[in-house]
């Protein structure tokens, strides 16, 4: 594992790639930054990143169930600085419900880059929280390390096993905006072994791969949420 620390950058992510394309870095290399000045999420949203979060990409070898293991990483790295932490389907790593950070993968080639931001001093959204909120000291080196070792070790059935049990999504009604426009809407039921989410609809049942997930409301029946409901 090879760290090396940017004290101001566009995007780790931005970086990360520009290495990977001129064959200068290799699997293990962690990006971390102290500031990034054009922060991406999901979607082509920005990601505000100002002086005191935790901004890091990981360069990791490419495999199917990424996201998922990328995830279900984040939650072992959050575990050893003592935060519980669930997750939102697909990747957001979320707190009672408050969005703690995010994660956004990429892939070039044989290589993934996994991008996490964790809110550190201040939550910049409504809805957000951050581990001073949760009244959690941040050690950075300890977290990325923590989480570059998960993201090493983890196979696909492990990460699938814990995935499945830390979904919040799960049981829940969910509407998935779709990057086609479309939406579909209908209960979280279970994920498959790629980590993609299976919505029990009025039509049937839908596999989606990726998307904006809404939680609609809490189940009225006796499935918990984190729980496959098929
Ligand atoms: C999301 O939309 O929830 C994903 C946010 C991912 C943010 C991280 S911060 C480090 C890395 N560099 C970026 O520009 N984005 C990711």
């Amino acid at each position: 594992m090879i760290l090396r620390r940017l004290p101001t950058i566009d995007s780790t992510q931005d970086e990360a790639r520009r290495l990977v394309e001129a064959g200068a870095v290799k699997a293990g290399t962690i990006l971390v930054a102290d500031e990034q000045t054009a922060g991406r999420g999901r979607f082509g949203r920005s990601w505000l990143s100002p002086r005191g979060g935790l901004y890091a990409s990981f360069i990791v070898g490419a495999r199917r169930e990424i996201a998922m293991i990328a995830g279900v990483a984040a939650l072992a790295g959050l575990s050893e600085i003592g935060v519980t932490a669930s997750l939102k389907w697909p990747n957001d790593v979320v707190v009672e419900d408050g969005k703690l950070g995010g994660i956004l993968v990429e892939t070039i080639g044989k290589r993934a880059l996994v991008g996490i931001g964790i809110n550190v001093q201040d939550a910049p959204l409504p809805g957000a929280v951050s581990l001073r909120q949760l009244g959690v000291p941040l050690r950075r080196g300890d977290l990325v390390v923590a989480i570059g070792r998960s993201l090493e070790r983890l196979e696909p059935t492990d990460a699938l096993r814990v995935y499945r049990r830390r979904l919040i999504t799960l049981g829940r009604a969910v509407r998935i905006q779709l990057e086609n426009g479309e939406a579909v809407e209908g209960t979280a039921c279970d994920i498959d072994s790629e980590g993609r989410l299976l919505i029990d609809t009025a039509s049937g049942i839908h596999v989606v791969s990726s998307g904006e997930c809404a939680h609609l409301e809490l189940p009225t029946g006796g499935d918990l949420p984190g729980s496959p409901v098929c």
